[in-house]
């Protein structure tokens, strides 16, 4: 089958006012995207719905927590109320959460886990119906480098992203009989406001930390991929080492960590 055709395309991206989410939101806005807006703060995404009026798009905006099953329906309503199917849904919206296990109260893990991974999954299962009426539909979850190899400081966030990754596989082989493809994104370090986040302050290990790319970067190579069909993208080369080296090595890996732990 050739390239998917992304122009006009009806979807949903959550996490929409900020980093990838936001830098996904502006590229598909310039291929005349019809799009369903989510994210918390609404004069963010109220100055994507001007940039759309530019460009011949069409953007709905929609406030939201996600951790909200009522906002998880709003969503969905809205989309079919003005679209009446969907072409694809970013799953993309996420937190941080820095600490070491033992100084971090299991209730936060609750915390992350309700929007890194209930939050996703919970809007997949709303959003199928819609899915399996679109054009060459696709789900595209956003995962993480830290899905592939679980690091110090950041168990509750491995936790997360890795519950992702593995939902992402399993629907994977179940969706492919509706045609819908599934894609797992998995960044590295990139540039945004995922490190201002609450769960994100504290003293940091004194890692060799990659230089981060940047999310008009990350935004691109989901765009790219999204078109070809592809299911798995790492779009940071530090990223790529650092999953070959954990598949390949993963003693060496072990005995490099836990010098930062
Ligand atoms: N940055 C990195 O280095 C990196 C690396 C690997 C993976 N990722 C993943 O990439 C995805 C995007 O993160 P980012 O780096 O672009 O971070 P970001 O700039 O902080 O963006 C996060 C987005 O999620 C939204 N959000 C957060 N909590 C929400 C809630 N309760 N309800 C609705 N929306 C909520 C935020 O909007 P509001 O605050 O307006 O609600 C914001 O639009 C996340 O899944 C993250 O785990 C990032």
């Amino acid at each position: 089958m050739g390239r998917r055709v992304l122009i006009g395309s009806r979807g949903i991206i959550t996490g929409a006012s900020s980093g990838i989410g936001r830098s996904l939101a502006e590229l598909m806005i310039r291929k005349q995207g019809r799009l369903v807006l989510a994210a918390r703060r609404s004069e963010r995404l109220h100055e994507l719905t001007t940039l759309a009026a530019r460009h011949g798009a069409e953007v709905i905006p929609v406030s939201v927590d996600l951790t909200n099953p009522e906002a998880r329906s709003k969503l969905v309503a809205a989309a079919r109320e003005h679209f009446g199917a969907l072409d694809f849904l970013v799953n993309n919206a996420g937190m941080g959460a820095l600490g070491r296990f033992e100084d971090m109260p299991p209730d936060r893990l609750r915390e992350v886990m309700e929007l890194n991974f209930f939050a996703p999954v919970e809007l997949t299962y709303a959003v199928l119906p819609l899915l399996k009426s679109g054009n060459r539909p696709i789900l595209v979850n956003i995962s993480s480098i830290l899905g592939h190899r679980g690091i110090p400081w950041r168990s509750y966030y491995c936790a997360s992203k890795f519950a992702i990754q593995g939902f992402s596989e399993a629907i994977r082989a179940e969706l492919s009989r509706y045609g819908i493809d599934v894609l797992v994104v998995s960044p590295g370090r990139t540039k945004t406001e995922l490190f201002d986040g609450p769960l994100e302050r504290g003293i940091e290990p004194a890692w060799p930390e990659p230089t981060p790319v940047s999310a008009k970067y990350v935004a691109a190579k989901i765009f790219s991929a999204m078109r070809q069909g592809k299911s798995e993208i790492i779009p940071h080369v530090w990223g790529k080492g650092m999953v070959f080296l954990s598949r390949c090595f993963p003693r060496f890996m072990d005995w490099f960590l836990r010098r930062y732990a």
